[in-house]
């Protein structure tokens, strides 16, 4: 009844949350953690609630045997901890956990919440989410509760401090993670009582009085206007006959990433009341739909994603469908990296085919290996496979796993696990701390400065079906990787000063503050890349009252009066260095100011002829706008590479998808273009793994 009380005074609960949190882990207990001579550590996930207590140490034993160095469990196990209100079983977890100690093994346990027991659910019916249809979720899968329901925060703060006070200074215990790729899945968000409550009370903190919500969210417009916050609800597209207010859709956005950071922080307060010397994370999804990791890294101590490249598209290429898309997990890591301790890695990854895909085709051999690599070449830390046995029933029976159904005989997929494992253990061999990175690679360091408010607004409100705003940040990605640069992915929460190049595609939403640091970045001498649908609308999403994106104008050295998209299965053409490119997707039309470069004009449509990428000197620095975005992405590889050269950072010239990076004295190349590549070792190179060509979906690392 108190903390539901507490509750209705949100800038308390904030006050006395921030209070209880102590902050993450110092930089001693980091490393004590994660070593860096250990570089990477690989690990598994094990059910043993799943099998039978008889197999549990024949597969542990395995799991050291093949190199693993550590387990995961415990993830969906809440009725097996809590089998019924208020009685609790931890024998057979306490024997998980002796058996991992008996074999060196180190164990991430779970907090069980993505998964509430039957009981829970019948008690408290109203603790499950409503989806924007207005149907109630049910007890018989995963992610139904509403975490914004304060009955069911109850609930696990109960079973979370429970493990916490049992595990919390277990020393075979290395870390925990928070839920399990916190989300609702493909049911969205939640309309349940308590999200609407907690909505309002968020408008009523941020706004102050109504009238500065009425003016945010342009309540003018089809006479929207509320007289109090009590009149509030979560805008549901589903309950409306026309559009949605996008002001209002943006808010909505930013609350629900807010109210997931609040609830990770919740749970992970729960646990440092009896944690002592054990990390804390989550694993979220790599889809960056509604939750953004940025708001949760000052309250993990280390960060984690979920991977599975491939999950049925198509991406490119002939082989495309078995490798996944590189960029998508590479800049994953590029930006969890960027964030917090920095210490981040996949805490799943697919060793093989999943089940939950629209088609679930086998990976290429040797992929799960290149994946792993990846991971190494970005500075992972760790990485985790999903998960050591088959499951022989439920959900994700068809899911492949490091063993077959056996239990025991090495999948293809375990059998490349194990390869990674051993290539670490020469890596390790060979690590010498304080490796410099050669100056060229540095050389081309970039900040790709990408904006959450923005992407939600854009794809709240696309104007073209063709428009996809992760689709485009992960061209420009792919792009500049082909230039063999180094790549952060940041905020503008992040000083940008000291990259020698910032990308920042489609930055819809600006205020003059950020134009005025982009201004000063290129007046010192930087190079600014900015794209397609940026500087159109200041910070609530509203279209700045002069002419179109005006405010950039001077920032771009163009004027930019109009923009074209094309329907559907129509192209229109652009040319530039003598070739010919393909666009559909967008165009703004640029009118160049004296003294500025047209680096592309569109060669059909009615303003054949019109510049759709300029560049122009500011200050000691340059600005390239590319306002075409091109079906395959080659022109803007070609217009960075370009643009790269001219500001003398020697790029390379790789093919789309072959991407090589250098870590900690190592340089790290995975080919996933459809062809064998060869890589830029030098004459005397030692090879760690793979040699001077790779195959489709190889690996070669080398020093
Ligand atoms: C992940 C999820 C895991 C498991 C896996 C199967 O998205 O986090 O719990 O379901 O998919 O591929």
């Amino acid at each position: 009844m108190l903390k539901r009380l507490l509750a209705s005074l949100p800038i308390l609960v904030f006050v006395s949350m921030s209070q209880t949190t102590p902050p993450p882990a110092s930089p001693a207990q980091l490393k004590a953690w994660f070593p860096p001579e250990q570089l990477m550590t690989i690990g598994v996930y094990y059910y043993p609630e799943a099998w039978p207590e008889s197999q549990w140490e024949r597969d542990i034993a395995n799991i050291k045997k093949f190199g693993f160095e550590y387990i995961h469990v415990a993830e969906f196990a809440w009725s097996f901890m809590e089998p019924e209100e208020g009685h609790f079983e931890f024998g057979w977890l306490d024997k998980t956990v002796a058996l991992a100690a008996k074999y060196g093994l180190k164990v991430i346990l779970c907090t069980p919440s993505a998964t509430p027991p039957a009981w829970l659910a019948r008690k408290h019916p109203e603790i499950l989410m409503i989806n924007a249809q207005g149907t109630r979720m049910n007890h018989g899968s995963r992610e139904q509760a509403d975490w914004s329901s304060l009955v069911y925060r109850d609930y696990v703060e109960k079973i979370d401090e429970r493990m916490a006070e049992r595990y919390g200074a277990n020393p075979t215990v290395w870390g925990w993670q928070l839920d399990n790729e916190l989300s609702h899945y493909g049911q969205g968000m939640s309309y349940a009582p308590d999200s609407q409550t907690k909505f309002r009370e968020w408008l009523r903190e941020k706004y102050g009085a109504i009238d500065r919500l009425n003016d945010d969210w342009g309540a003018a417009f089809w006479s929207q206007r509320y007289n109090d916050f009590s009149q509030v609800e979560m805008p549901n597209q589903t309950e409306l006959i026309a559009g949605v207010n996008p002001h209002a859709m943006l808010d909505l956005h930013r609350w629900f990433a807010h109210e997931a950071a609040a609830y990770l922080r919740f749970q992970a307060g729960v646990l440092r009341r009896h944690v002592k010397n054990q990390w804390i994370t989550t694993n979220f999804m790599m889809n960056y739909e509604l939750i953004d990791p940025a708001l949760s890294q000052n309250d993990l101590d280390i960060l984690s994603f979920t991977m599975y490249p491939v999950s049925g598209g198509l991406f490119r290429g002939n082989l495309g469908f078995r490798m996944g898309d590189p960029a998508h997990v590479s800049f994953t890591h590029d930006y969890l990296r960027n964030l917090g301790s920095g210490i981040e890695g996949p805490m799943e990854l697919q060793p093989g085919q999943v089940n939950w895909a629209p088609v679930n085709p086998l990976p290429q051999p040797g992929v799960v290996h290149a994946w792993i690599s990846r991971a190494f070449a970005l500075g992972g830390r760790f990485v985790c496979v999903y998960r050591y046995r088959q499951p022989a029933y439920g959900d994700e029976l068809y899911h492949k796993t490091m063993v077959e159904p056996d239990g025991v005989t090495l999948a293809p997929g375990g059998k490349e696990f194990v390869e990674s494992i051993e290539d670490v253990r020469k890596l390790r061999s060979l690590y010498t701390p304080h490796a410099m990175p050669p100056q060229d690679y540095e050389a081309r360091r970039t900040a790709l400065l990408i904006d959450w408010d923005s992407r939600w607004d854009m794809e709240n409100h696309r104007q073209t079906t063709r428009w996809n705003t992760t689709g485009h940040w992960l061209k420009y990605y792919r792009a500049i990787k082909s230039l063999g640069a180094p790549v952060d992915v940041i905020t503008d929460a992040k000083d940008f000063g000291k990259y020698p190049f910032v990308v920042s595609p489609a930055r819809q939403l600006v205020d003059k503050d950020f134009i005025g640091r982009l201004t000063k970045y290129a007046e010192n001498g930087g190079t600014l890349v900015l794209t397609c649908r940026t500087g159109q609308k200041d910070r609530r999403g509203h279209i700045w009252e002069t002419l179109w994106a005006e405010p950039i104008y001077d920032l771009i050295g163009s004027a930019i009066p109009r923009y074209d998209v094309l329907p559907p299965g129509r192209d229109g053409k652009v040319t530039a260095f003598g070739k010919e490119y393909a666009w559909g997707v967008w165009a703004d039309l640029l009118e160049p100011r004296p003294g500025t470069e047209v680096l592309a004009r569109y060669a059909d449509q009615f303003y054949k002829g019109t510049a759709a990428a300029t560049g122009h000197k500011v200050g000691k620095g340059h600005v390239i706008y590319i306002g075409v975005d091109s079906e395959d992405g080659q022109l803007e590889a070609d217009l960075l590479h370009s643009v790269y050269q001219s500001a003398g950072a020697k790029p390379a010239s790789y093919p789309l998808n072959l991407m090589i990076d250098w870590r900690d004295g190592f340089w790290a190349a995975t080919n996933f273009t459809d062809t064998d590549q060869p890589v830029p070792a030098a004459p005397n190179a030692t090879f760690v793994s793979g040699g001077r060509t790779i195959p489709a979906g190889g690996v070669a690392i080398w020093r």
